[in-house]
């Protein structure tokens, strides 16, 4: 079929499976490019097919050599209808790696629930012994407790007052006013219970208990700071809450698995395009403006840098890891530099829909969220008839 985008709001209601594939062969080239450690041979990626958690498998896979088992949910394709972004990611990954000679196969299920826990500890059990990393990179608006049955939905909203601030339409370029009312204390709870770390808890209790883990075994999660123009919704909103609980959780598994050598750390990411960040108000905006900046300064990166360079600088440099204060590895040092966040909070104040497509790099955005989807990803011929039906090749 030939398959054309169907916006509709944050997301694409259709994807391109040669636009998939090329970008990941794009990710796979990048890696291979660089001066790589020798960094982990057996990695378990939770949250694997798309973002940072598609960029870890790959630079996992092609920048050490690793073994990789992926866990992610995906809607697969049907006939006349394209399967999601990163089942198609996945089947171009797995295809790549399978051509290189490596270990690679997935798992396509509710990484929330005992089940696919269960599942990927047999698998681990089976084909690898163990693993010796454990990324951490589920981005979901909802969570079932597999404990308690209850589905908790996250909120993105302010806590304490209301909040009111600039935000971008990007489709449409039009800048608006928006007011957000505060959280009240369920919804925190909720979105804590969603994006905070209990669920990365439990899949370590599981995999210690069940013995796959190695002696020295890492474990990371990915969390966001951010500038102070998003901090009322983001860093001190429910997010943040959070993400504050992802990173005390790191320090409760690091205790938990000192035993075995092991450690539990949170990365602190750059604000990038992805499906999980265009849904949050007010952050467009902000990643136009530094998009824009960056690129200007020669220090933009997308997933693929970003978690190349947090392997090969941060966590595999052979001697201790550096982080800051608070323990937390941090890879948006490039972002959070003061010069950038001076430019981006000057241009903040001049925004306005006219002013835009200049100040901000709103060109930058919507092609990377299209090519998200596959879509506008140079090289790839539209035009041409695709099969969507494409499979998994280590799907199991
Ligand atoms: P993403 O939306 O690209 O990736 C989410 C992944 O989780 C996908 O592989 C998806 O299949 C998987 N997933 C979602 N629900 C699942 C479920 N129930 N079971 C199994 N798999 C499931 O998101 P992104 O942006 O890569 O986010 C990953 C982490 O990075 C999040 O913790 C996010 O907060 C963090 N982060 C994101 C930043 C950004 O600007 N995008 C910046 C810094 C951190
Ligand atoms: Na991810």
């Amino acid at each position: 079929m030939i398959i054309e985008p169907r916006i509709r709001g944050f997301i694409c209601l259709t994807t391109h499976p040669k636009g998939c594939e090329q970008n990941v062969i794009n990710q796979i080239n990048y890696v291979k490019s660089k001066n790589n450690p020798k960094g982990t041979q057996k990695a378990l990626i939770i949250g694997a097919s798309t973002g940072f958690g598609l960029a870890s498998r790959i630079t996992s896979a092609f920048g050490s050599g690793a073994s990789t088992l992926g866990v992610y949910f995906e809607k697969p394709p049907a006939a006349g209808k394209p399967a999601s972004a990163g089942w198609y990611n996945t089947a171009a990954f797995e295809k790549q790696a399978h051509e290189a000679g490596l270990y690679a196969k997935s798992i396509n299920g509710d990484a929330f629930s005992d089940e696919i826990k269960q599942k990927t500890i047999d698998l681990i059990k089976a084909d690898l012994g163990q693993v010796d990393l454990v990324i951490y990179s589920l981005a979901s608006p909802r969570r079932t407790n597999p404990k308690t049955g209850i589905t908790h939905n996250s909120v993105l909203k302010p806590i304490g007052e209301v909040f009111s601030n600039k935000t971008v339409d990007f489709h449409t370029g039009v800048v608006s006013e928006i007011s957000i009312n505060p959280a009240n204390e369920e919804e925190i709870a909720n979105t804590v219970a969603v994006m905070g770390g209990e669920d990365w808890q439990f899949w370590i209790n599981d995999l210690k208990a069940a013995g796959v883990l190695a002696d020295g075994a890492l474990t990371v999660a990915y969390s966001y700071i951010g500038p102070a123009v998003t901090e009322k919704v983001y860093r001190k909103g429910t997010i943040g809450r959070a993400k504050d609980h992802l990173e005390a959780t790191a320090k409760h598994i690091s205790e938990q698995l000192k035993d075995i050598n092991g450690k539990a750390l949170v990365s602190v990411n750059k604000a990038l395009v992805t499906q999980a960040s265009s849904a949050i108000p007010v952050i467009p905006l902000y990643i136009s403006l530094l998009y824009k900046i960056m690129k200007e300064e020669g220090i933009h990166e997308g997933c693929i840098e970003q978690i190349q360079r947090l392997f090969e600088q941060r966590l595999y440099t052979g001697g201790d890891i550096p982080t800051d204060a608070e323990g937390r590895v941090r890879v948006d040092d490039w972002e959070m530099r003061e010069d950038v966040q001076a430019k981006v909070a000057e241009l903040w104040l001049q925004s306005t829909t006219e002013t835009l497509p200049q100040l901000g790099d709103l060109k930058g955005y919507r092609a990377d969220f299209m090519n998200l989807f596959g879509f506008e990803v140079p090289g790839v011929n539209y035009q041409e008839d695709v099969d969507e039906m494409v499979a998994i090749p280590g799907l199991v």
